[in-house]
């Protein structure tokens, strides 16, 4: 296996999924990962990622890493501890170097096995503010952008350094060389299948699971425990919690209910805690405010139905992202910008063991085993709803008449996505309820009434996102559809804000 280490990259996750996808096993750890954590027995091969941080003045690595005796390959951050650790000289520049370069081969790059499958002249992009100045002692420069260093290797220590960042797209060719460094360098064949994997995870879950009877898990609705809870239950009756906290939208749960329809040993249960929480939220309108109470609540409903008078298995969605992001918040302060939910903040004193089947697996992994599993597309093709739900896409105070609103328009919303075959062509799409009442004419009626807005984002994974460009005739058909058949709105926008600035959802 090959084992990355995180240090903080924002590509980190593509260099795993990188890997992966070529059919090569890579696991990611944190950047402060000790040399003494590396199983010897199963990693072949080391990754450095890069980092926003910088060699000169910020914290490094372990350096007994770099005494494992286990090909390295360097990259970006990587690339500068490297050469600083070995001796070579390194500049912080003032402006950073973001953006393409073209790198060539130096003679000795064209006999290095890292690059054999790399073309002698490829476009690659950079990123990055520090640069190596002077090589360390006993390294061959393997490419050159102009007059720079672009890579380097260490024959010696078995280590290659790259100033470039292979794995992103605009890099034309890096993954040739993450395919070189796997196969020729690492020694590794492509053996890393689905298939294979889940028959490992069914392995491990049949060992796990020995003489279990039940598993409580919770149920969003959502891919990820959808997934985990149509998986556990070949191994054993599984009790999905479903909680309603009133800001579900119409079909939500009837959706839900289908999913598991032939899964006969899930029992799915709906606790309905609305009451508990309109008690609590009614009036609110600050965001933080909200999604606090509401994972505060969520976390109460959920565990009020989980027994404590003995010890349960709990299983959880969590997915690989959701590891790795939390690892590397672990290096320094990532700066907080919602409070997102999860059935997280576990009660210290409840008995349970707890179960994470999908903590190694990416999204698009995930999604890969429902499909093994036997879920539909209407399920595995869902857009994301976040976990507070309708409280978060009405704006200004939350009152039952304003959710109900807003509930009506997203069922209009959504039936028409679907009718005029918009619903896939697009990574989310959903309606939000402003706190902005303006002037309208309907027959020879004035109206005062609310307005709508649309949002619709195309994204990967949504850390960035950009609007959908749909057909103009369909939006403004769509909007003319919500004000004809939703009394109290009568005027309908439409958000083009990329995130970043904004973020996808309003709240
Ligand atoms: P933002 O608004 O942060 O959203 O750009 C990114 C993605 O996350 C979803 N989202 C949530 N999902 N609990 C969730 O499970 C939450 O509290 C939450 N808030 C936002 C959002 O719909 C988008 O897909």
């Amino acid at each position: 296996m090959i084992l990355l280490f995180d240090f903080g990259s924002q590509y980190t996750q593509l260099i795993a999924k990188a890997f992966r996808h070529m059919g090569y096993p890579c696991e990611v750890v944190a950047g402060k990962t000790s040399a003494s954590a590396v199983d010897l027995s199963k990693v072949r091969g080391l990754v450095f990622s890069g980092s926003p941080m910088s060699v000169n003045k910020d914290w490094t690595p372990d350096p007994k890493i770099l005494d494992l005796n286990l090909p390295i390959l360097a990259i970006c951050y990587g690339y500068h501890f490297i050469a600083s650790h070995f001796g070579g000289d390194i500049v912080s520049q003032k402006n950073r170097e973001y953006g393409e370069a073209w790198v060539t081969k130096t003679s000795f790059g064209k006999s290095d096995p890292l690059l054999s499958k790399f073309p002698e002249r490829s476009r690659v992009w950079m990123s990055h503010g520090d640069s190596v100045g002077g090589l360390p002692p006993g390294a061959q420069l393997l490419l050159e952008s102009g007059d720079k260093p672009a890579a380097f290797c260490l024959p010696k220590e078995k280590v290659w350094a790259l100033q470039f960042h292979p794995e992103v797209a605009h890099s034309h060719d890096g993954l040739k060389i993450l395919e070189a460094f796997a196969s020729d360098i690492v020694g590794h064949k492509p053996e890393w299948k689905m298939t294979t994997v889940l028959d490992d995870l069914r392995a491990e879950l049949k060992l796990q699971l020995k003489g279990i009877d039940e598993v409580y898990c919770g149920v969003s609705g959502g891919v990820d425990s959808t997934v985990m809870a149509a998986l556990l239950s070949e191994f054993c009756k599984v009790k999905a919690l479903f909680v309603d906290h009133g800001f579900l939208r119409e079909y939500d749960w009837s959706d839900l209910q289908g999913y598991f329809a032939n899964f006969k040993n899930v029992e799915l249960q709906k606790i309905d805690a609305r009451d508990m929480f309109w008690k609590e939220l009614k009036g609110s309108f600050d965001p933080e405010t909200k999604r606090k109470i509401i994972g505060r609540l969520f976390v109460e409903a959920f565990y009020s139905k989980i027994p404590s008078d003995r010890k349960i298995h709990l299983a959880q969605g969590t997915i690989y992202s959701d590891v790795i992001e939390s690892a590397s918040n672990e290096l320094g302060p990532a700066h907080k910008i919602k409070s997102h939910h999860n059935v997280g903040g576990l009660p210290k004193d409840l008995k349970f063991h707890l179960l994470e089947p999908l903590r190694k697996f990416f999204k698009d992994e995930v999604r890969e085993i429902g499909k093994l599993l036997g879920l539909g597309s209407e399920l595995l093709d869902r857009h994301p709803f976040p976990g507070p739900g309708l409280a978060i896409r009405c704006l200004g105070p939350l009152e039952p008449e304003r959710i109900e609103l807003l509930r009506r328009a997203d069922t209009v919303f959504h039936r028409e996505l679907n009718k005029r075959d918009l619903y896939k062509k697009t990574w989310q799409a959903f309606v939000v309820l402003l706190p902005i009442s303006s002037v309208g004419v309907m027959g020879d009626e004035r109206t005062y009434e609310s307005t709508l807005a649309i949002r619709a984002v195309s994204s990967r994974e949504a850390m960035t996102a950009e609007a959908t460009e749909f057909p103009w005739e369909e939006l403004k058909g769509i909007a003319s559809i919500i004000i004809n058949e939703v009394r109290g709105i009568n005027r309908v926008v439409y958000d083009l804000t990329s995130k970043p600035p904004g973020t996808i959802e309003w709240e």
